[in-house]
């Protein structure tokens, strides 16, 4: 096959920040994605309805002229959320979004204790309204044992809050692909560099800054594992990006910032993946479709049709440096419509 077209892609996990970088990276998404699941953790993270709506409005702002873009927007979880302050910002959020107390980028205001007790009336709460969990699932132990060590948590939280659609976000492991199976109510996000890279990318030869994010890329039985799913488009498995662009010098720097910068070119590359592994016929479902059904969402009209062109990944995008940046990928993105 030449050419894919893909309708309504969707990105269930990035990173817009604010600002300038927000201007810089929300174009490139609102381009070729119908929509996106916006994290919440700018400082300070987003715990208002005034707070979502107002951040809601600078990315509008910052993709003007693509109209047909939904940025769907979460807030950062907080157990001290109770059902009526959830209730009013029910229709503002799709999502709440879930960080262990300092386990990664700006996520100092997190969850430091998974006493359940604690947490149990906002989780309540969430279950009675049908918003969904999303959770970053790491613990603070050994580095390549983190998300492991979380499949204990996720499993008393899937257990104790049945009615709770639990997303365990950017999974990297054999073990979560597993625990997939054992809940009903658990549901994952899948990165594309966690589908092309393990831990020998990052620091197995030269340190590679650009490649290194959280949760760290794993074993390449875990990257088996994860393709598995993603190539036969597990109905609980959707692609989110985790696209988390940082600037250049804190990334080529002694205390280098976590997160990859895939935006502008994750389509390109899953357009890659599912062909080299003869699978493009479930890329829809794995880009859009399972997205569309967990969510429950009706994402504007988009289509997009990659050809197989050569495509260099230029050096930077404003003061972010990409995936592969300089490198050349065989799939392009021929037209948008
Ligand atoms: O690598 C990461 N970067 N992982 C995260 O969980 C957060 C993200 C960021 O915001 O930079
Ligand atoms: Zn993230």
């Amino acid at each position: 096959m030449n050419g894919v077209i893909l309708s309504m892609p969707l990105d269930m996990h990035l990173h817009l920040r604010d600002h300038e970088m927000l201007e810089v990276v929300a174009p490139l998404t609102a381009h070729t994605f119908s929509g996106a699941l916006v994290m919440p953790n700018l400082v300070p993270p987003v715990k208002t309805r005034d707070a979502v709506i107002a951040y809601r409005k600078r990315i509008l702002d910052a993709v003007e002229g693509h109209n047909d873009f939904e940025p769907y927007m979460t807030l950062f979880f907080d157990a001290s959320y109770d059902k009526a302050f959830l209730q009013e910002l029910r229709d503002d959020i799709l999502a709440l979004k879930l960080y262990p107390a300092g386990i990664t980028t700006n996520s100092q205001g997190g969850v430091a204790h998974f006493d359940i007790e604690t947490l149990r009336p906002t989780l309540e709460a969430m279950s009675e309204l049908g918003i969904p969990l999303c959770v970053h699932g790491e613990t603070n132990g050994f580095v390549m044992e983190r998300e492991t060590e979380f499949m204990t948590i996720y499993a008393r939280l899937a257990s104790e809050f049945p009615n709770l659609k639990i997303i365990m976000e950017h999974i990297t492991t054999q073990a979560a692909v597993e625990l997939l199976e054992l809940y009903e109510n658990l549901y994952a996000t899948i990165t594309v560099h966690h589908l092309l890279i393990t831990l020998d990318d990052v620091a197995g030869g030269l340190m590679q800054p650009h490649l290194f994010c959280k949760p760290i890329a794993k074993r390449p039985q875990d990257r088996a594992a994860l393709l598995d799913v993603a190539l036969r488009a597990h109905p609980k498995v959707m692609f989110g990006s985790d696209s988390a662009p940082h600037p250049q010098h804190a990334k080529e720097s002694c205390g280098c910032a976590a997160g990859v910068f895939t935006a502008p070119i994750a389509l390109q590359l899953l357009c890659d993946i599912f062909d080299r592994h003869d699978a493009l016929e479930n890329l829809q479902a794995f880009v859009s479709t399972n997205a569309e059904n967990i969510y429950g969402i009706c994402p504007a009209f988009k289509e997009v049709t990659l050809i197989r062109q050569p495509f260099l990944v230029p050096e930077k995008y404003g003061s972010v440096v990409p995936m592969y940046a300089g490198q050349t990928l065989p799939w392009s993105i021929g037209s948008v419509q």
